[in-house]
C-alpha cells in the first residue's frame, strides 16, 4: 500500500485531517498516511515549527498532504509554506475553482483552474530598508525565464490533456517591463507549441473585473506568484469561500496537496470548520496518484452532502459541525 505523509498542522488543521482519514478509511482508499506533526503545538513542544522528521517524511513518500500551519507573526518566522514550496522546488500552485452543484452562489457554472508560478515573484523574500531611518523599502520580484516556462507549459499540458481551448495570462507588463514582460513573452513562446490553444492575456486589474462579471468564460489561468495568491482566494469566493477551496503544490517529482485556506485561529477547536477544501486536496490526490475511481466515489459521496443545504457546516449557511458532516458523507460512502 502506498504511503502518503499526513501533516495535519494547526488551528483547524488536526480538525479537518481527522474528517479526512475517516472518509478516505470508509472508502477503503489503498494508502496509508504516515502522519507527521507541524505547527504552533509542535513549536511549543520541540521549538521548531517543521522538524526535522516531516522533511524526511516528505521526502520519503514524495506525495504529502497537508493542513494549515499558523505563520507566527513578527518573530522572524518565514512562511513554512512558502518554504516547502521553495526547498522541493514546487513551481506550480495549481487551485481548481469549480461551481459545486446545488450549493447557491452568485454564480454558477465556473470551472476554472488556476496555475500560479510558486517559487519567485515577490515572494522570494529579498527585502531591505533604503535609508537608516527605515522610512523606505524595497521588495525584490524575480521572474526568470526558466520559472516562466514551466509553469506556463504546466498550464497548457492541463488544458490539452483536459481537451480545454483557452489559457489566460495574467499580468501587469504594461507597468512590469521587464519582470512582467519576461512572464508574458515567454507565455508567447511556450503558446506556439499548442496551435489548438488560444492565449488570452489580460492585465490584472482587469482580470479581477472580468473574474466578477463573466467568471464562466474562464479555463485555465496562469500568472505570477503574487497574482496567482490574490486571483485565488478572489475565485474561492466566488463559488462558496475559502471553506471548499482546494490546492496542490507540485514539482517534477514531489507533491505536496493543501487546502488553500489558513488556520483560522477564530475557529480553531470548536468543530466548526468546513473540512471541503481538505477533503477536495484529497480527490485530487487520489486522481494524481492514478486512483480515481476512489476520488469519484468521495466527490459523489461529497456531493450528494451538500446539495442538501441542511447538511451544511455554517461557512455554507448550514448548521452542521465538522464532525457531523463527516458522518453524512460516510453515510453516503
Ligand atoms: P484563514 O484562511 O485562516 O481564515 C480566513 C477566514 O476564513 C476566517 O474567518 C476563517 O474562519 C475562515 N475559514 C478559513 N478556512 C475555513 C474553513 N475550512 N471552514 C470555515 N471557515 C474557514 O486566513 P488568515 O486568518 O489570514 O490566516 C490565519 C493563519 O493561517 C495565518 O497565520 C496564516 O499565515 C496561516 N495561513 C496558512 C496557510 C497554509 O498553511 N497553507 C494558508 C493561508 C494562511
Amino acid at each position: 500500500m502506498q504511503k502518503v505523509t499526513l501533516i495535519p498542522g494547526d488551528g483547524i488543521g488536526p480538525e479537518i485531517a481527522e474528517s479526512l482519514k475517516e472518509i478516505f478509511a470508509a472508502a477503503k482508499v489503498p494508502i496509508q498516511f504516515d502522519q507527521v506533526e507541524a505547527g504552533q503545538a509542535i513549536l511549543d513542544q520541540t521549538g521548531s515549527l517543521v522538524p526535522d522528521n516531516v522533511y524526511q517524511k516528505i521526502e520519503e513518500n514524495k506525495i504529502a498532504i497537508k493542513g494549515p500551519i499558523t505563520t507566527p507573526i513578527g518573530q522572524g518566522f518565514r512562511s513554512i509554506n512558502v518554504s516547502l514550496r521553495k526547498k522541493y522546488d514546487l513551481y506550480a500552485n495549481v487551485r481548481p475553482v469549480k461551481s459545486i452543484p446545488g450549493l447557491t452562489t452568485r454564480y454558477q457554472d465556473i470551472d476554472l483552474v488556476i496555475f500560479r508560478e510558486n517559487t519567485e515573484g515577490l515572494y522570494i523574500g529579498e527585502e531591505h530598508y533604503e535609508t537608516d531611518d527605515h522610512n523606505s523599502a524595497v521588495a525584490i520580484k524575480r521572474i526568470t525565464k526558466q520559472g516562466s516556462e514551466r509553469i506556463v507549459k504546466s498550464a497548457f499540458e492541463h488544458a490539452k490533456k483536459h481537451g480545454q481551448t483557452k489559457v489566460t495570462v495574467v499580468h501587469k507588463a504594461n507597468i512590469l517591463k521587464l519582470t512582467d514582460g519576461l512572464f508574458l513573452e515567454t507565455a508567447r513562446e511556450v503558446a506556439t507549441s499548442y496551435p489548438n490553444i488560444t492565449m488570452e492575456e489580460l492585465i490584472v486589474d482587469n482580470m479581477c473585473l472580468q473574474l466578477v462579471t463573466h467568471p464562466e468564460r474562464f479555463q485555465v489561468i496562469v500568472t505570477m506568484n503574487l497574482y496567482g495568491d490574490i486571483l485565488s482566494d478572489l475565485c474561492a469566493g466566488l463559488v462558496g469561500g475559502l471553506g471548499i477551496a482546494p490546492g496542490a503544490n507540485l514539482g517534477d517529482d514531489l507533491a505536496i496537496f493543501e487546502a488553500v485556506h489558513g488556520s483560522a485561529p477564530d475557529i480553531a477547536g470548536q468543530d466548526k470548520a468546513n473540512p471541503l477544501a481538505l477533503i477536495y486536496s484529497g480527490i485530487n490526490m487520489l486522481d494524481y496518484m492514478g486512483l480515481s475511481d476512489y476520488a469519484r466515489q468521495i466527490e459523489n459521496a461529497v456531493l450528494k452532502t451538500v446539495s442538501q443545504p441542511e447538511h451544511r457546516t455554517a461557512d455554507l449557511g448550514g448548521q452542521l459541525a465538522t464532525s457531523a458532516f463527516t458522518q453524512k458523507v460516510i453515510n453516503y460512502l
